[in-house]
């Protein structure tokens, strides 16, 4: 299910004066919100006290990593990038780390393909519906977003801040004639805007709440993006389920991830990142969220934002948003 963006979301944001709040969101790295949760509740129950994180801190006040204040253009955070360097070799497993995210690539394709048919007017029923477009896959990790995209007929370039998944990416897409085009590189987004590369969709899942400056991110983003072209962005809301599933119950109960994958503090809300976008030139014109179903393993497109979500917007041609920067 898609949730148009609200005008008066627009309008509202469009006079906020408020800097962005830190924050970031979780990957759909996070086992099901629901029955996981549940199952694991007399694990919680043992569990040392002292190894849990702190609750979450009252909303942040002030200027922060959004870019409210600070003189840092580069959204590259090393610490981030090392995590998953780290665990580079089990991007492929589909029952290791990164299971949540193969097991949420088909709904996060589904958006993708509605929302890019309907931009390009495209039909979405087509064998390779994404035929002659250019696209580029920001944070591509080992690529288990950027190959299906190319078997819907894109060009795709993958790009990651770490070269490990770079060298995974490229093995893995070779071995597979219709993966095997695929152009991946070591980079970041802001150091290919300087290279003054443009794509019809510029497309990051999961890569926002790992960034150290969301804004500057979201301005590389729409400056790779073409004039009306589209950008797709997913990740985890600043919520307190998303802090009890994808904190608490991923990384410290059911330990699907390594501690410290996440934090709280680095999720974004969706408000933050409409807002985001919209100083970025890049107006959101639809959103939906995740839901996990433990009894199928299997994630689906929901109205429910309240954890994982993904945006759709699109990069206005006419000159930047006048907004208080
Ligand atoms: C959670 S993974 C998401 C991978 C992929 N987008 C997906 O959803 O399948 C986050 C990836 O973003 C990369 N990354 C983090 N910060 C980055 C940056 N500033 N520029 C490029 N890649 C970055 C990390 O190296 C990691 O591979």
């Amino acid at each position: 299910m898609l949730h148009r963006v609200a005008p008066s979301l627009h309008r509202a944001l469009a006079s906020s004066t408020a800097p962005l709040r830190g924050a970031r969101l979780l990957d759909p790295l996070l086992p099901s919100p629901h029955a996981q949760w549940c199952r694991c509740a007399s694990a919680a129950a043992s569990a040392s006290y002292s190894s849990l994180p702190p609750p979450p801190p009252s909303p942040p006040q002030g200027p922060s990593r959004h870019g409210g204040g600070g003189s840092s253009t580069s959204s590259l955070n090393p610490a981030e990038v090392a995590k998953f360097a780290s665990i580079a070799e089990t991007w492929w497993d589909s029952q290791g780390p990164f299971k949540p995210l193969h097991l949420m690539n088909p709904a996060r394709l589904s958006f993708i393909r509605s929302t890019l048919c309907r931009h390009f007017r495209r039909d979405p029923y087509s064998a390779k519906p994404l035929e002659g477009l250019k696209l580029i896959d920001v944070g591509c990790g080992g690529g288990i977003l950027s190959e299906p995209l190319a078997r819907m007929g894109a060009t795709v370039t993958g790009i990651d801040a770490g070269d490990e998944n770079i060298k995974i990416a490229h093995i893995h897409a070779a071995s597979d004639p219709t993966t095997a085009s695929i152009e991946y590189c070591c980079t970041t987004a802001e150091d290919l805007v300087k290279e003054n590369r443009q794509f019809d969709a510029v497309i990051s899942l999961e890569v926002i709440e790992h960034v150290d400056n969301p804004l500057e991110f979201c301005k590389s983003l729409s400056a790779l993006t073409a004039p009306n072209g589209a950008t797709v962005l997913s990740t985890i809301n600043r919520s307190m389920r998303a802090y009890a599933t994808a904190i608490i119950g991923a990384e410290y109960i059911l330990r699907l991830l390594p501690i410290g994958t996440h934090e709280w503090s680095k999720l974004v809300t969706p408000e933050e990142l409409v807002l985001a976008l919209q100083r970025a030139s890049i107006s959101v014109e639809e959103m939906s969220g995740f839901v996990y179903n433990p009894f199928t393993q299997g994630w689906s497109l929901s109205d429910d934002i309240s954890i994982n979500y993904i945006a759709y917007g699109i990069k206005r041609s006419e000159t930047p948003s006048t907004i208080s920067q």
